[in-house]
């Protein structure tokens, strides 16, 4: 007898509550949106953001990858702005992009049919797409890509202007960031175990670069929608800040 008058355990609190996080989610299916900086974490964060969830993880730098890669495949100069967007209005038209959840619950980005995970994470591609995402028609056909593909919910975009453009009414919105030092950092030790030959001071002169880039073009520029939650990852382990995106995102359920 005594043991039934004790408060009940914590879990079962939960399930009990008809309003209880779970079931709030379970039911509303949420567009999750994350911006930021090269280096920042976006990919890691966003794809253990998704997973926890149980949502859709779409990275829509892949698809600015891609047609930076598409244009290399075609003999396209990465500077020919009329050309780049014929190429990215054919890719887009004959759905020449995939995102692909594989068995390990990564994702792989096939082009043309081909699995170019790999090929699209070099450096060279990473500088030509921040090229490619310049261009208003590119940016405009991938914008159809990334819509439909965030349509049904339940999906989280990675990207630039996923808060401010893609997805403006997003139900949870994140500003991700980090110091530049600390993102370069982390970029260089990435390639130093890919075996790439690099230095510090170019990797981290390559991430202004593409800041520079990224935040200062006239169309759809990076920058945090005013209604974003601002997560700085410079001091934070992944877990810290999963946990921080995990009760804002409760907060929007
Ligand atoms: O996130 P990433 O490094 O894979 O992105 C590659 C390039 O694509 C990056 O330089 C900026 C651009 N990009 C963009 O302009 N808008 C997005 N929503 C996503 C990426």
């Amino acid at each position: 007898m005594a043991a039934s008058s004790s408060p009940p355990p914590a879990s079962n609190t939960a399930i009990d509550a008809p309003e209880s996080l779970v079931t709030a989610r379970a039911i509303r299916r949420l567009v999750v949106a994350i911006d930021g900086p090269a280096g920042a974490g976006k990919s890691t964060i966003a794809k253990k953001l998704a997973d926890s969830l149980g949502y859709v993880l779409v990275d829509t730098g892949a698809m600015y990858r891609c047609v930076a890669l598409a244009a290399r495949q075609d003999g396209v100069a990465w500077t020919d702005e009329h050309e780049v967007s014929k190429v990215a209005a054919r890719v887009v038209a004959e759905k020449q992009i995939s995102l692909v959840r594989d068995e390990d619950g990564g994702v792989k980005v096939y082009l043309r049919g081909v699995d170019v995970s790999e090929a699209i994470r070099a450096r060279d591609v990473a500088l030509g797409a921040s090229s490619v995402s310049a261009y208003p028609e590119v940016r405009a056909h991938l914008l159809d890509l990334q819509r439909m593909a965030g349509a049904d919910g339940g999906v989280v975009l990675e990207g630039r202007d996923i808060g401010t453009v893609v997805f403006p009414d997003a139900d949870a919105k994140f500003f991700l960031t980090a110091s530049d030092e600390i993102r370069a950092r982390r970029r260089f030790e990435e390639l130093r175990e890919k075996g790439a030959d690099a230095s510090f001071e170019a990797t981290l002169a390559e991430v202004r670069e593409r800041d520079a880039r990224d935040t200062n073009r006239p169309i759809a520029p990076l920058r945090r929608a005013d209604d974003a939650f601002l997560v700085d990852s410079s001091d934070k382990s992944l877990d810290v800040v999963i946990a921080e995106m995990m009760a804002y995102v409760a907060t929007r359920a």
